[in-house]
């Protein structure tokens, strides 16, 4: 069990921000990624399709002998997470609770914001994690903007004050590599606009791909606002779960990376290598 690889799945490529993370943090395990390229997003899909997509990937990893589930897709965690975890026997990890323990860590005012897909915005899982956390329930839900480019929640819970809003076109951007340009500032600061007002002092990166736009989001939303990235917050958890289940990697040997996809590889290849600052070598297509 020790020496069997850790599985990592997403809906495409943006979960390679996690993978890039196992690689920093620990280096001698051995990963097997999936990307369901082929269909991504998922961020747009309704429940039912993710959780039969997420079943999907699930069985295909569990398949190959993993010791460990890692569910790196926002989306996925937001929505299908518990699901997942009644149907295997391995740990299952997402990036939902990571994050929402680290804004309650790192936030002074109690102001925090959360940006993520549609999915994961309408799922509340966040501010249901934070509520959680916290012994906190949600008292009063108040919409703000009038297009839907514009709309953003505020959320009162106990303490907190969280504002969610959904930035669907930051996956576009990170996948096309434009990260640093007028179009992604000019998108980032359409989108931010009212979160900005409200004086937060944390904003969860809630979506694999926006790690990519750091940056940019941080030019906007001013040096003052902690950016929480699930990504880091969520290998720290496989970290201590492979040292409680005492199930860390022991072998001397190099550790094998393999990735599947489930598109023709060639994109996943060129945008990943970019995501992972390093080259992708045993890639397959598959069908699920
Ligand atoms: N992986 C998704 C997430 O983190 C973003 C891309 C998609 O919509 O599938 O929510």
């Amino acid at each position: 069990m020790n020496n069997s690889p850790i599985g990592v799945f997403d809906s495409g490529i943006g979960g390679l921000t996690v993978l890039k993370e196992i690689f920093r943090v620990l280096p001698s395990e051995s990963t097997i990624y999936l990307g369901d390229t082929a269909r991504v997003p998922y961020g747009i899909r309704s429940s039912e399709t993710v959780t039969r997509y997420s079943f999907e990937n699930t069985r295909f990893l569990t398949s190959k002998g993993i010791k460990l589930l890692v569910v790196a897709c926002n989306t996925v965690s937001s929505i299908s997470l518990e699901a997942i975890r009644k149907s295997v026997s391995v740990p299952v990890i997402g990036v939902i609770e990571p994050g929402a323990k680290a804004a309650i860590e790192a936030t002074r005012t109690k102001r925090i914001g959360i940006i993520g897909t549609e999915g994961t915005i309408k799922s509340n899982s966040y501010v249901n994690a934070i509520n959680a956390l916290r012994n906190n329930k949600t008292e009063e839900i108040t919409e703000h903007g009038e297009k839907s480019m514009d709309r953003y929640f505020e959320i009162r819970s106990g303490d907190f004050v969280i504002f969610t809003k959904a930035c669907p076109l930051f996956v576009s951007l990170a996948e096309e590599g434009w990260t640093a340009n007028d179009v992604a500032l000019l998108t980032a600061e359409h989108y931010l606009r009212g979160l900005k007002k409200e004086r937060l002092d944390t904003l969860i990166l809630g979506c694999t791909h926006y790690p990519v736009l750091k940056d940019i989001i941080s030019k906007v939303m001013g040096t003052e606002v902690t950016l929480i990235d699930s990504a880091v917050e969520t290998v720290m958890t496989i970290k201590d779960i492979l040292k409680r289940e005492n199930i860390e990697r022991s072998s001397a040997e190099k550790p094998s990376r393999e990735f599947y996809v489930t598109d023709s590889p060639g994109r996943f290849i060129k945008v990943g290598e970019r995501f992972l600052q390093q080259k992708i070598e045993h890639i397959k297509k598959i069908e699920l």
